[in-house]
């Protein structure tokens, strides 16, 4: 059984903690946290481990989660790497979405593989989040060393591990950023236009949220060049100059830029005359 340090025994530490106990392939040894009292109750929340507050008090193990807030990670590595508490052949990950694994580098120093493990879930909850984690998708990424490990940590936590390409956290991050936050821009520029059209505001959501839902359920199957309708794909110029006459100035880049996007995404459904009409009103 391999021994697993969580350091920073909150939302996403005390989840990961449990599975990971609950699997009968990890023996939970420390779980630190800033107050003893926090520490104490992650320890409760697992079941399993002894609570720590100082890095000084954790013993060494073979696989450590450093789960602290990502502004701490740097911070927190590099006060692991000089605790003397990691040993070589050790392996160190981080969960944050954002970060590589380069930054966990002061552990190699050491001697110690490190990596990323990113699950694709929300946490608020952790009593929860253990009932629902299974088949998760989770982001591996950093040193070739330490992925089996994490391949191995994911299984055993009930995850859906993939490898992303070397490099590659910050464009996988990006994905998910737009993914989720510009849909949320998305619903509200059309919220805006849908109100300056005179559309109450009680009819917003019941008006948007039918058409949102079927072109998101069409682009995710049909995949989003087949999804694709409206007034660009049918080379429909002279709708285009009448949105462009009542859009308001603030929003105008917007829509001009997904505009262009939208007939690059159009491909050879647009003829090669309309694709250069829209282009030059678009970038008008
Ligand atoms: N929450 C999510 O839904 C989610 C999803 C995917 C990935 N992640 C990633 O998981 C990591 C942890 O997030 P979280 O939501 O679990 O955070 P969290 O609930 O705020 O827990 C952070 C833990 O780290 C401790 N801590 C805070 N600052 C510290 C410091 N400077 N030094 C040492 N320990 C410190 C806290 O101690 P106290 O308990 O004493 O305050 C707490 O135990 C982040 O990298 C985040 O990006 C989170």
């Amino acid at each position: 059984m391999q021994l697993l340090n969580i350091i920073g025994a909150g939302k996403l530490g005390r989840t990961l903690g449990r599975l990971a106990a609950q699997s009968g392939q990890y023996r939970v040894q420390d779980c630190l946290a800033r107050s003893a009292a926090s520490a104490q109750a992650a320890v409760d929340f697992i079941g399993a481990g002894r609570a720590c507050s100082q890095l000084v008090q954790v013993q060494p193990a073979a696989l450590t989660l450093l789960s602290v807030p990502d502004d701490a990670i740097a911070a927190t590595a590099q006060a692991l790497a000089d605790s003397g508490r990691v040993q070589p052949g050790a392996v160190v990950f981080h969960a944050s979405g954002a970060a590589e694994a380069e930054i966990l580098a002061p552990l190699r120093a050491v001697g110690a593989h490190v990596a990323s493990l990113h699950p694709a879930f929300s946490f608020a909850d952790p009593a929860r989040a253990v009932t629902q984690f299974a088949a998760t998708l989770c982001a591996l990424e950093g040193d070739a060393a330490a992925l089996p490990q994490l391949q191995d940590f994911a299984a055993a936590i009930g995850a859906r591990p993939f490898a992303l390409a070397p490099g590659g956290k910050a464009a996988y991050h990006a994905a998910l950023s737009v993914a989720s936050n510009y849909l949320v821009t998305l619903t509200d520029i059309a919220r805006q236009l849908a109100r300056q059209g005179g559309v109450d505001e009680v009819l917003l959501s019941a008006l948007l949220g039918p058409l949102m839902q079927g072109s998101l359920a069409n682009a995710l199957s049909m995949g989003p060049q087949q999804a694709l309708t409206g007034p660009i794909v049918r080379g429909d110029a002279a709708t285009v100059a009448r949105h462009l006459v009542v859009l308001p100035l603030e929003l105008q880049p917007a829509y001009r830029v997904l505009g262009e996007r939208t007939v690059a995404l159009a491909g050879a459904r647009l003829p090669e005359e309309a694709r250069q009409t829209l282009l030059a009103l678009l970038r008008d």
